[in-house]
């Protein structure tokens, strides 16, 4: 719910938990005012602080500067003199901006973006208008709000009303200022095969900043940020998190004052984006979702699990029963035969497994990286009778069939390039690097993506199909357009971008049925934009289960566990096993999204009991493992990993365990339970919902991983 005191100039924005709250300052200036719990809402967080040396403005007086107030949004070179949110350079030259207030209105749900992903299912939303009286420029902010999730989406539109163009130099989309208490920043941080490691540090004084110059949102830095008081734990306790929809080069950062105020700002990257505006022309910019939680850190993931599987993840997807797919990747790589594929959609049948995906190495002439990406013809080398009559065969046996495309991406031995040299992205007269082999297209023109779509379209739209596996597999560089005018290269990234989106809307679209999972050499693009298009999303090249625990627990910290794609392999083994242990790597599969990538002709009779088993159990557990609360066990050692599925009508639950280090642990607890009732385990031992969560479930000695089922039963 919006409201707006006119005697105080205050807006509220209430959620089912919370409230955010801001008010209009002498006329012209919007101050945050309050975020937190409904129920403890005060103006106390709004603090003017004189500071000696602040810039003021002369008719309000020396007590007042931008310098020291929380707001809403903060503008370069204009009295505050933090870290820049919004700079525009009008055609004076000068980057000098303020946006003042001018007027609002609220409405319900919210103005849905044509070309961006966004969340879908708004209750209402409150626009503020502000105007630069320089420039002419307005600045229309939206907050829409979504009641039961807790959460609220920030965005902007830039509208040049000036006589004269001028160039957004910086967009930062959501800011939140803290003026009280102690807190730790809480970023998700990695590399290739490392992605997502919850990093947590003390916010010190100056600037933490996160970002991607990569084109895509990276296995560096996840667009997410979040801070939590020093003392909050898993369950208790104030944390704040923003989480950028958006698939490109970001930035996000906490500042911190001397005087212990701390400003989170998350938007697109300064270095890489830049935008001119014509008269009368406009710009969006993509959204961030905002949540807080007094609920600890299990309240604030929840909040954004909640969030984004009621309003980013395509509906008709995120609760349906996922594929259970035994994938090529790891046990073909490019060597792909027709015929050992037909023996891998029999042997998957056998084993519970639905879906083969044939990943990589079936179009153009695709036998290694170096040549492929473009050309999205059938390999009638490797399927001599095509794609349709191979699918119909992997039907035949009851199985599903899944492909691999990289639609982005091109090689310079492709066909098309050698064709279309233009329709690369690149910096005339400057040598494009390679990475992987291959080149990046220029999505900034319609004529490359509907060249692509078209090719894909042509090459898959007769073939039986239910899911495509859509990679990304470098990171951008000298990335200039061709096709764009010196003024406007600055826009190339965030074109491309977008011009990505516009791939996936209509690739999705021409394919309705199918399951798209997001893919980048792994998780190098997992993020709420690519989650609007792709249901689930390739969580990591690396399967080892002892690295992947830590990289699907980072990665659960902002995205729900339907969204993790989690495969059981056999490959690399880890110090734990002398053989790949099938049963733990299963167990760590329980994270997310099940499915297989190993050589399934070669498993043991024994393994193959596994294997068939859990695809099975996994049947029956997946719908609580897409539904339920996630919470992350507390009190957990290093080397501990354990989380709960707990139905949101606390009828079921899931406890997943795992020790990869030295702790002895004797028991667990669950939580999200009723304490009445009584609940039942898959063996028939029965507990008092209480019970379970305050006195736990005993481990066996030496216990490795376990994982345990209740179900609420009668007394
Ligand atoms: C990188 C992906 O992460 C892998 O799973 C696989 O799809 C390869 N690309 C294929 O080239």
């Amino acid at each position: 719910m919006i409201t707006f005191n006119t005697a105080e100039k205050l807006w509220k924005i209430e959620t089912k938990n919370t409230c955010y709250a801001m008010k209009i300052v002498y006329g012209k200036y919007v101050g945050h005012v309050y975020y937190g719990a409904k129920d403890k809402f005060s103006e106390e967080g709004y603090k003017e602080i004189f500071q000696v040396f602040s810039p003021y403005q002369e008719e309000i007086g020396d007590r007042f500067s931008l310098a020291t107030v929380p707001t809403e949004l903060s503008f370069f070179d204009s009295g505050d003199v933090r870290d820049t949110g919004v700079k525009i350079q009008n055609a004076n030259g000068d980057c000098t901006t303020l946006f003042c207030y001018k007027s609002h209105r609220t409405f319900q749900g919210r103005i849905p973006f044509e070309d961006m992903p966004y969340s879908k299912g708004a209750d209402e939303t409150l626009e503020i208008v502000y105007e630069d009286g320089v420039s002419g420029c307005e600045l229309y902010t939206y907050y829409s709000v979504f009641e039961d999730s807790d959460t609220i989406t920030r965005y902007a539109k830039f509208v040049n009303k000036g006589a004269k163009p001028v160039q957004i130099r910086q967009a930062t989309v959501a800011q939140l200022d803290v003026y009280q208490g102690e807190y730790t920043l809480v970023t998700l941080c990695g590399d290739y095969f490392k992605e997502r490691a919850v990093t947590e540090s003390p916010v010190h004084i100056g600037i933490q900043r996160i970002y991607s110059k990569r084109g895509h949102s990276s296995h560096q830095f996840n667009p997410f940020i979040a801070l939590k008081e020093v003392s909050a734990t898993e369950d208790e306790g104030d944390a704040y998190a923003m989480e950028f929809v958006y698939s490109g080069d970001f930035e996000a950062q906490a500042e911190r004052g001397y005087q212990g105020n701390i400003r989170l700002m998350i938007g697109l990257n300064r270095d890489t984006f830049s935008w001119l505006l014509e008269k009368d022309e406009e710009f969006w910019t993509p959204e961030v979702i905002f949540t807080y939680s007094n609920r600890g850190t299990n309240g604030l993931s929840q909040n954004l699990h909640n969030h984004i599987r009621a309003h980013v993840i395509p509906q008709k997807f995120v609760y349906a029963p996922r594929p259970t797919v035994i994938n090529t990747w790891e046990a073909m790589y490019f060597n792909i035969d027709e015929d050992i594929l037909l023996e891998y959609a029999k042997k998957g049948k056998e084993l519970g497994m639905d879906t083969l995906v044939v990943d990589d190495g079936w179009f153009g002439e695709r036998n290694d990286d170096t040549v492929g990406l473009g050309d999205w013809y059938v390999n009638k080398a490797k399927f001599k009778n095509g794609l349709k009559s191979f699918s119909e065969k992997v039907h035949s046996v009851g199985m599903h069939l899944g492909i691999w495309i990289e639609p982005e991406m091109v090689n310079p031995q492709s066909a098309v390039c050698k064709r279309h040299p233009e329709w690369v992205l690149q910096c005339k007269n400057r040598p494009s690097s390679l990475s992987r082999q291959q080149l990046v297209f220029d999505l900034t023109n319609d004529e490359v993506i509907d060249y692509i779509v078209g090719q894909i379209k042509d090459t898959l739209s007769d073939v039986p199909l239910e899911y495509i596996k859509w990679d990304f597999n470098r990171s951008l560089s000298e990335s200039g357009s061709l096709f764009l005018p010196a003024e406007r290269q600055g826009e190339a990234k965030h074109r491309f971008v977008l011009g990505s989106y516009k791939m996936h809307k209509k690739l999705t679209e021409a394919f309705p049925n199918v399951l798209f999972e997001g893919c980048s050499g792994g998780g190098g693009r997992f993020d709420a934009g690519i989650l609007f298009y792709c249901p689930q999303i390739w969580t990591s090249d690396n399967t080892d289960p002892v690295e992947r625990l830590t990289i699907q627990k980072g990665t659960a910290w902002a995205y729900p566990a339907s969204a993790i794609s989690a495969h059981v392999s056999n490959s690399r083994s880890n110090a734990l096993e002398t053989s790949p242990d099938y049963n733990f790597r299963y167990n760590v599969a329980l994270g997310g999204v099940l499915g297989y990538e190993m050589n399934i002709l070669r498993l043991s009779p024994e393994d193959e009991k596994k294997v068939k088993a859990q695809t099975e159990e996994n049947r029956k557990l997946q719908p609580l493992i897409l539904r339920g609360d996630q919470y992350r066990m507390s009190g957990l050692n290093e080397g501990e990993f354990g989380q709960i599925f707990a139905a949101k009508d606390k009828s079921e639950c899931l406890l997943v365990y795992q020790n990869v280090g030295e702790a002895k642990r004797k028991r667990v607890y669950l939580k999200g339970l009723d304490s009445a009732a009584v609940y039942q385990t898959d063996n028939g031992e029965k507990y008092l919902g209480q019970t379970l969560m305050e006195e736990g479930v005993p481990l066996p000695s030496d216990c490795r991983y376990i994982a345990f089922h209740f179900h609420k039963t009668e007394q």
